[in-house]
């Protein structure tokens, strides 16, 4: 979900609108602002986009009164407890409408803490969590001390929260706190922006505060006053945030995913740059913070990530067993903390997250904590919690990815990956001079995205063959294994085929028996080892009548005459293959859900950034 929240002498409302829509990536299933104005609170909430929400307040009849708010707070929502509906939209507020909130997260004792208002009287408008924490905020308001009743409620709350809240007789004050919900503060000349990512805030100021878990802050104008909740004033020192409003706009693409998607050379380049030394072929990653010495004594590296993180880790785990001779393993993020794992002080835990605050990723970095082990993370957004909580790490810098489904920061983490099996290599058993094939065959990448990229018009001429299936087999063997199951994941989200990603030789064991003319196989078929096996797994595709899509090595004849139609990547080593092939894979998905008339940017049901396990 997304918060965003304005005190200052501006108008309030453009600037939450236009934050909204920054927003509108992390949730979209309802949208809602409350504006402060000549001591009343006015509230405009409906299900649907933000676009419907802004057209609704033009046309109203108070238009005029809400233009002159010069303090309020808005929200987006990715719907957790109750559909998304109008009256579970956000802001919410008490029974006496004197405060007003927008939350995100999750209030874990909202049943009890309900039950204990109703007892008392009150009557709630929605099935969400959140209305529950804006009834005990009003419950313990007294009319004066805003700051304190929300500090009593939140004690009394168990689960997570990023929270902005206001109340009618203090126009111009917001109290803003967080746990385990980023609350990001931004800095104006006599205003301030709140939001719960940078992207709302750039176009405004650079200089912003990102609360830590149970901070709490009094906001008024340019007054921050931020304090903890369980003792009294904290320091919390400005970060410059470094990315530039222009690179969280489209550019001229229909689509920020094809935007994002063209972006990955730069993106790339902006990943490995000054990271790759080709003369002692290693790889520089100051931030890991470890010296030859200490890299040597790690027995095990354990990645953890969701979805398109996680699926980049199943490479990296490829790539360190084979440069480094090091196990590694991949375990999802949700299922870490739950199952006691087992990682000591000489295991490193890697943290995968593009946006560095999905809670079930961060839910893993505080048990590996607990348990001791060495952990880092490899996070896009710079000062995001897990980035920060890790203290040691390696950031992408893709720049801002806004499209839901994950393209740069996926070929970034691989690009990083690769670098640390480098890395991990040489301080063990790989040879200088291999060591130098690998750093060259890693700088080479963005130009071998350059070529899948210059064939976009082939690859939705292919795309436009297979858009009409309702169903599709991604297949793939070592590296390309994972590529398969992110190809998959990519068709599903935003095209909503139904798509399953398999080992090539696993087909034969089951999922053969669903093969027929309606079912396409879409295999990673590229030069390297096991590929007569993987063109065999085809031919047993063809003889059950399934039409095959093959991503093949430039010139490779024997693969172009398996397939019924083919994709070519170029020429290059296979651990670096997985990079252009996984593009090729971005594109045709993306072609596939444009010809089916799809919210590309924004497919039903999803979010960009989920804060709650
Ligand atoms: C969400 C997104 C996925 C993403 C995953 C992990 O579910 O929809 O696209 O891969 O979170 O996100 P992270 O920011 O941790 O990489």
């Amino acid at each position: 979900c997304g918060i965003v929240g304005y005190t200052g002498k501006r108008a309030a409302m453009p600037v939450l609108i236009s934050g909204l829509k920054k927003l509108e990536y992390r949730g979209y299933d309802s949208a809602g602002v409350a504006l402060a104005s000549n001591e009343e609170i006015f509230i405009r909430k409906q299900s649907g986009k933000v676009s419907g929400l802004s057209e609704l307040i033009e046309q109203d009849e108070q238009l005029s009164r809400l233009n002159q708010a010069k303090s309020g707070i808005a929200h987006t929502r990715w719907a957790t407890h109750g559909p998304p509906t109008t009256d579970n939209a956000h802001p919410h507020q008490g029974p006496k409408r004197k405060i007003a909130l927008v939350h995100n997260g999750i209030i874990e004792n909202h049943n009890a803490l309900r039950d204990r208002l109703k007892a008392e009287g009150n009557s709630f408008s929605s099935q969400t969590d959140s209305e529950v924490l804006a009834h005990l905020i009003e419950h313990h308001y007294n009319g004066e001390d805003l700051l304190g009743a929300v500090t009593a409620a939140l004690k009394e709350v168990e689960g997570t929260f990023g929270i902005t809240c206001m109340a009618v007789d203090r126009p111009g004050v917001l109290i803003v706190a967080r746990r385990g919900s980023p609350i990001v503060i931004g800095l104006g000349k006599d205003e301030t922006i709140i939001a719960s990512d940078a992207s709302a805030i750039i176009t405004h100021t650079r200089q912003a505060i990102y609360l830590d878990d149970d901070d709490i802050a009094r906001i008024e104008g340019s007054q921050v006053d931020i304090r903890s909740l369980g003792a009294g004033t904290v320091t919390r020192t400005p970060a410059e945030i470094d990315w530039s409003p222009d690179a969280a706009e489209k550019g001229g693409y229909e689509h920020y995913m094809l935007k994002e998607v063209f972006e990955q050379p730069e993106a790339i380049r902006n990943t490995i740059r000054g990271r790759i030394d080709t003369t002692r072929g290693t790889a520089i990653l100051s931030g890991l913070n470890l010296s030859p010495r200490e890299l040597v004594d790690i027995r095990r590296l354990l990645v953890v990530g969701c979805g398109t993180s996680m699926n980049a880790g199943l490479i990296g785990e490829y790539a360190v067993e084979d440069f480094a001779g090091i196990p590694a393993e991949v375990e999802q993020a949700a299922e870490f903390r739950y199952r006691n794992p087992i990682v000591g002080s000489r295991d490193m835990v890697l943290a995968i997250s593009q946006s560095g605050e999905t809670a079930d990723t961060l839910a893993a970095v505080r048990e590996a904590v607990d348990k001791g082990s060495l952990v880092a993370a490899l996070v896009n957004v710079v000062g995001s919690t897990i980035a920060r909580e890790t203290g040691r790490g390696i950031y992408l810098h893709a720049g801002p990815e806004i499209s839901v489904a994950s393209t740069k920061a996926f070929t970034s983490q691989v690009s990083v990956l690769l670098m640390v099996a480098l890395k991990l290599a040489r301080a063990h058993r790989l040879s200088r001079e291999n060591g130098i094939q690998i750093a060259r065959a890693i700088e080479a990448i963005p130009s071998l995205v350059e070529a899948v990229l210059a064939n976009n018009d082939e690859i939705a001429k292919v795309a436009a063959e297979y858009a009409h299936y309702d169903n599709a087999f991604y297949i793939g063997r070592g590296y390309m294994y994972p590529v398969a199951l992110e190809g998959a994941l990519k068709l599903k989200e935003i095209s909503y085929i139904h798509a399953e990603g398999y080992h090539s030789a696993e087909l034969k064991h089951g999922p053969i028996a669903l093969l027929e003319e309606s079912m396409p196989v879409i295999a990673l078929l590229n030069n390297g080892p096991g590929q007569d096996k993987s063109l065999g797994n085809v031919a047993e595709c063809k003889a059950r009548s399934a039409p095959v899509l093959g991503v093949i090595t430039k010139g490779n004849e024997e693969a172009r005459k398996a397939c019924d139609h083919v994709i070519e990547i170029p020429e290059c080593p296979h651990y670096t293959a997985v990079i252009p092939a996984a593009v090729a894979l971005q594109l045709f998905a993306y072609h596939v859900a444009r010809i089916r008339g799809c919210a590309i940017d924004q497919p039903r049901n999803l979010a960009k950034s989920v804060t709650v396990e």
